[in-house]
């Protein structure tokens, strides 16, 4: 029987590349990342370890798009909405930015909105349409910590990564209200283990300590043994689980005052709380 069809962005490297391996056990690969010597050397890998070719064996395509460009995007939607086997998407494709919002690269801030969002949405629209219709599949949006942990210097990644766990949860409220068996999952992974703090040119020891790192192994298994039960929100590692189940629980005041002493600065003015609170 063909296998089903998983699709995976930004899997030429990090957790994107783990979900890669992790899936060719049980399905077919789409995979889609700038970097196309990457993903052609990752599927090699994968077809010689699960021997392609062979009845009930992997198939792999490379797909190389920039998914922050619109024709890339378009090239991919069309290639998911089209996936007659289509089982798995995994919208991972991401990077982080430096610095205070206004003194960093808009250029590069738009791009990063335009991957986390933009992408986000055509590819999901593409891949629901398709897997709704069909009455199965699952979409996993990489999100991460920061979407609860807001801190300065990251203010539009974890926007776009708090907008994607609000769009993650309003998939998972409209589904459920048609009784649909297709899942949506929201990943949030504190540090993990791969090239994203490298693009940063970021040291990891003064970034966490030991203890915080995670590794992307670890944290797409936590992903995929979570996606069967249909869970909403997946957050690896007891020490983020614990980390979000107490930030989530404090007054915006409070949350503000603890990230201002973190960041080593006293609020401006006295902070009062939202209005919703
Ligand atoms: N590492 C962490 O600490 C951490 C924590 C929480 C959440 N996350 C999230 O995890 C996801 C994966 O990141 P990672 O940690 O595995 O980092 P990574 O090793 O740098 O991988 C990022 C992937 O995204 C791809 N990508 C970047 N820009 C792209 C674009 N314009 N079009 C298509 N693909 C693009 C990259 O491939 P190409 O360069 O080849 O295009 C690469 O495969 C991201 O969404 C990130 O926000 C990471």
């Amino acid at each position: 029987m063909a296998r089903p069809v998983a699709v995976v962005t930004g899997a030429s490297s990090g957790i994107g590349a783990v979900f890669a391996q992790r899936l060719a056990t049980t399905h077919d690969l789409l995979l889609i990342a700038r970097r196309r010597e990457r993903l052609e050397a990752l599927a090699g890998k994968l077809i010689a370890e699960h021997q392609a070719g062979t009845a009930g064996g992997l198939a792999v395509e490379v797909l190389q798009a920039d998914l922050s460009a619109e024709t890339g995007l378009s090239v991919a939607a069309e290639r998911i909405a089209a996936e007659p086997r289509l089982a798995l998407l995994v919208n991972n494709a991401g990077f982080g930015t430096r610095g205070l919002f206004w003194n960093g690269d808009l250029a590069l801030a738009e791009e990063m909105h335009r991957l986390h969002v933009m992408a986000t949405v055509r590819l999901s629209h593409a891949a629901l349409r398709n897997m709704v219709a069909r009455g199965s599949g699952a979409i996993v949006n990489v999100s991460s910590v920061a979407a609860f942990v807001r801190r300065r210097g990251s203010a539009g990644y974890a926007a776009t990564k708090s907008w994607m766990n609000a769009f993650t949860e309003g998939l998972y409220l409209e589904l459920k209200s048609i009784q649909s068996p297709v899942k949506v999952q929201a990943l949030c992974p504190g540090f993990t283990y791969s090239e994203f703090h490298e693009r940063l040119q970021l040291d990891r020891g003064r970034v966490a300590g030991p203890s915080f790192w995670l590794r992307a192994e670890d944290v797409v298994d936590a992903s995929l043994r979570a996606l069967p039960r249909g869970k909403l929100f997946v957050v690896p590692g007891w020490r983020y689980k614990a980390i979000v189940s107490v930030v989530s629980r404090l007054p915006t005041s409070l949350r503000l005052a603890v990230e201002s002493a973190r960041a080593g600065k006293k609020p401006a003015r006295p902070l009062k709380p939202a209005p919703d609170e």
